[in-house]
């Protein structure tokens, strides 16, 4: 059942301290500095050359915040919709590894760009929740994300801990490849051992419902971030648009200048992703829609205090480190998403035309 919730949306946005215990547990080794991932013997990503992540969804906003995680690791790497990728097929070989990232493991998309690079000779790992789904018997290898099961059909402890997994994956990768420990690695397991922490933390001091309920009655919503905070950008305006049917957009804080910002008026307010990398432009953007009169939300670190001048709310995050501080901010556009829908009184758990696991392409 819903556990005293009203939907399962929101109980399965606070089961997140414990999906994500569970999602970490026993795999961030912070006595050496290693990340291990128990399915994955050392070394077997010695080979790989270039990784492409497919998905769609959610879960390709996972997979592009991985192709990030992976670039900055050095490692050449690109994010897909799988429904793309079966049928417009990039060049692979034996030193490509073919990340698919699922939920459910059943998404039908997600399950033909696998099978279109069998035969190459590419390597192909599953990331996904479900035990024995179909993609975990597709993909040579499979890492689970461990986030317990996900009723409501809007996404969330799924991407989290999809993200969290990826982030360990991508240093296991970087071991594996590069050999050695690579610089930021015990900053970036410290701020994973108390990702669960920060996470709680955000659930029990957010302030989203004041933005919820100054909000829910616009026109439409942008979403901006740059770096790890685009992908997080595109999520939080996917979850916003499926529960409140509001009009939401996500895109590159880069891109404003090159034709959303056309549409930015005091009737369209604003939600600015800092994730404590490249803050000082996205700000800049942050001006250019208030010379508008767009009302702007800001998710930042408590430690950018410089905010505050620029945004008609903030809603905090605890500090952390980069990679993981995607997470943290998209929890709380999950909760906006959800107290502005419950504003509006949306069938929340069964958003109009949607279903949790699309089996047809
Ligand atoms: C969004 C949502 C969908 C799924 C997408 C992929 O809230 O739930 O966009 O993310 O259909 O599903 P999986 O991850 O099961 O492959």
């Amino acid at each position: 059942g819903k556990g005293g919730y009203d939907h399962y949306m929101l109980k399965e946005i606070y089961e997140q301290p414990t999906a994500l215990r569970q999602t970490i547990r026993g795999r961030s080794n912070q006595l050496d500095n290693r990340a291990e991932l128990e399915a994955l013997p050392r070394g077997v990503f010695s080979d790989v050359e270039s990784v492409h992540l497919v998905a769609m969804g959610t879960s390709y906003h996972a997979a592009m915040y991985a192709r990030t995680l992976l670039a900055d690791r050095g490692i050449p790497a690109q994010a897909f919709l799988s429904g793309e990728y079966g049928s417009n097929p990039p060049p692979t070989g034996d030193r490509t590894l073919v990340i698919a990232v699922s939920q459910s493991g059943e998404t039908a998309d997600t399950l033909s760009a696998i099978r279109s690079v069998q035969g190459t000779g590419a390597q192909t790992l599953a990331v996904t929740n479900v035990v024995g789904s179909t993609l975990t018997r597709e993909c040579e290898d499979t890492v689970y994300i461990r986030a317990g099961p996900e009723i409501g059909v809007a996404a969330t402890k799924s991407f989290s801990a999809q993200v969290a997994t990826l982030v360990l994956l991508s240093e296991r990768m970087s071991q594996d490849i590069q050999g050695g420990t690579p610089r930021a690695t015990s900053d970036l397991l410290d701020s994973i051992a108390v990702l669960p922490d920060d996470v709680q933390r955000i659930l029990d001091e957010s302030t989203a419902e004041s933005v919820a309920k100054a909000y829910h009655d616009s026109d439409s919503y942008f979403f901006i971030g740059r770096g790890i905070g685009h992908p997080v950008a595109l999520e939080g305006a996917l979850k916003f648009k499926e529960i409140t049917y509001d009009h939401a957009e996500g895109f590159s804080a880069a891109e404003l200048k090159h034709g959303p910002l056309a549409l930015v008026t005091e009737r369209t307010p604003v939600f600015a992703i800092f994730t404590g990398r490249n803050d000082t432009k996205t700000l800049h953007n942050v001006k250019e829609v208030r010379a508008r009169d767009a009302p702007v939300v800001a998710v930042a670190a408590d430690g950018f205090g410089e905010i505050d001048e620029y945004a008609d709310h903030v809603l905090r995050i605890p500090d952390t480190h980069n990679d993981v501080a995607g997470v943290l901010a998209n929890v709380q556009l999950q909760l906006v998403s959800y107290l502005a829908a419950d504003e509006l009184s949306r069938p929340i758990d069964k958003p109009r035309n949607l279903a949790k696991s699309v089996t047809v392409e």
